[in-house]
């Protein structure tokens, strides 16, 4: 397939065109992002019947939505008489979705409701069973978070989430161990940056070797004190621990570290003694819970395949890369906070947060301009003739690690090997059956 041709991981190589090529981005549209499974947004987000966000799914935009009865609901937003969205505000309560260009309302179950001049216009040529808004057919909530499919033989989210599950699980449940727990501090980060979706994805597989982009923050320190000073970035333990790159048969790639048997809690929050107080003891209580060998497992990053990034460890949150185009992408970024800290330390986090991830977060304005450059260096006439090289300690992966999955215990890009390959595999493939060899069909192609 064409495909096949662009993505050669045999040699490591990539072709540039499909970061710009405009029918390549369309059927990734049809092809990836119709079947994933896509994160929509946080239960805390919605958490009393009538609550609603608008988020997206791909291109579109979708409604989260709690019904009466306090059910879960994603909704494409978009009027069934003639498409207009029927919710055009970012959060908010409400008993209908009414359409403000001809004021057809939904309920909150996404029931069509109300017809204006029904009996004179409708009665007879409309069943309003018939016209309720669209409503994904798969959704599943995952310890607060919600995700959403628009492919009804899409395999259930555990089966999908597969073994990355034990990473995504660091970044959602709270510091204590505790599962879940945690909640999204309003609001959510959005901005737009020029450059494609698939950039961001790879750079959160693991991409550590790019850490020369953030050399300045290395130098100033952001981290959470402020007498960090230089390298106040990182926990300086982090340094000394066991760093795994490791991905996954579903496209799906983490950066996680085992800490020193040593490992001990380190102040870093001695400016406020709350905040202080509040991470000490959580750290001794997630060592009780988790027992000693599992407590050192930490997370950096990762990507959930295919547009779904989290930070596990500070900052934490998730970030979906929002397609626009080939070359342009709407990043929201949803910080998670313990849902019962103190309003002192969601406090602080909302501040430490900003100060190093968003539009005007040191880290991200580095990533930023350097996915912007490498969109723009996809699209020339000359650029497009050579091809991206992925060759990083290819061949170097141990197939069997101190976790679950494809492990590198060396800085490596076979994390955005396998997710372009899975990426591969989508536009190959005509259905969820060809992506899994299910039903006696043949499998999509594991091979290089
Ligand atoms: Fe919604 Fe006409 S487009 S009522």
């Amino acid at each position: 397939s064409r495909y096949n041709a662009m993505i050669n991981l045999r040699k490591g190589e990539i072709s540039r065109e499909i970061f710009s090529d405009k029918e390549i981005f369309q059927e990734e549209l049809e092809k990836v992002f119709t079947r994933a499974w896509l994160f929509v947004g946080h239960e805390s987000q919605v958490p009393n019947p009538g609550d609603f966000f608008t988020s997206r799914m791909g291109a579109e935009s979708v409604i989260l939505a709690r019904d009466k009865k306090k059910k879960v609901h994603v909704f494409l937003n978009s009027c069934r008489h003639r498409g207009m969205k029927v919710c055009q505000y970012d959060h908010g309560n409400t008993t209908l979705f009414t359409c403000p260009y001809h004021s057809w309302s939904y309920t909150t179950e996404g029931k069509l409701f109300g017809v204006p001049q029904f009996k004179n216009l409708y009665e007879g040529c409309l069943d309003k069973e018939e016209w309720s808004l669209i409503e994904v057919p798969k959704m599943e909530i995952y310890k607060g978070t919600v995700w959403a499919s628009w492919d009804k033989d899409a395999p259930d989210l555990m089966t999908y989430l597969g073994d990355a599950k034990m990473h995504l699980d660091l970044a959602l449940d709270c510091r204590d161990g505790r599962e879940g727990g945690s909640e999204v501090l309003f609001g959510v980060h959005k901005w737009i940056i020029p450059c494609n979706w698939k950039f961001a994805a790879e750079n959160f597989l693991g991409d550590t070797y790019h850490n020369v982009s953030h050399r300045s923050v290395d130098l100033i320190g952001i981290g959470p004190s402020a007498e960090a000073g230089a390298k106040g970035r990182r926990d300086n333990e982090l340094e000394k621990a066991k760093h795994l790159w490791v991905n996954f048969p579903a496209g799906h790639g983490v950066h996680s570290a085992i800490m020193p048997e040593t490992w001990e809690f380190l102040d870093t929050y001695q400016n406020d003694p709350i905040v202080a107080e509040y991470f000490r003891e959580a750290h001794a209580k997630r060592k009780e819970r988790l027992g000693a060998e599992q407590h050192r497992l930490v997370p950096f990053v990762g990507t959930i395949y295919p547009n779904v990034s989290f930070h596990g460890n500070q900052p934490r949150n998730l970030c979906v890369w929002h397609p626009h185009g080939p070359e342009s992408t709407e990043a929201w970024r949803f910080f998670l906070v313990d849902a019962d800290a103190p309003q002192e330390v969601k406090d602080f986090l909302r501040s430490y947060y900003m100060r190093y991830s968003g539009p005007a977060g040191m880290t991200e304005q580095d990533d930023m301009e350097n996915w912007n450059y490498a969109t723009a260096g996809s699209r020339g006439v000359i650029a497009k003739r050579y091809p991206y090289n992925y060759a990083q300690s290819l061949g170097k992966v141990e197939a069997s690690g101190p976790v679950a999955g494809n492990v590198s215990l060396q800085v490596s890009e076979e994390n955005p090997r396998q997710f372009y390959r899975r990426w591969r595999d989508y536009m190959n493939s005509a259905d969820w059956d060809t992506l899994l060899g299910r039903k006696d069909k043949e499998p999509a192609s594991f091979a290089a």
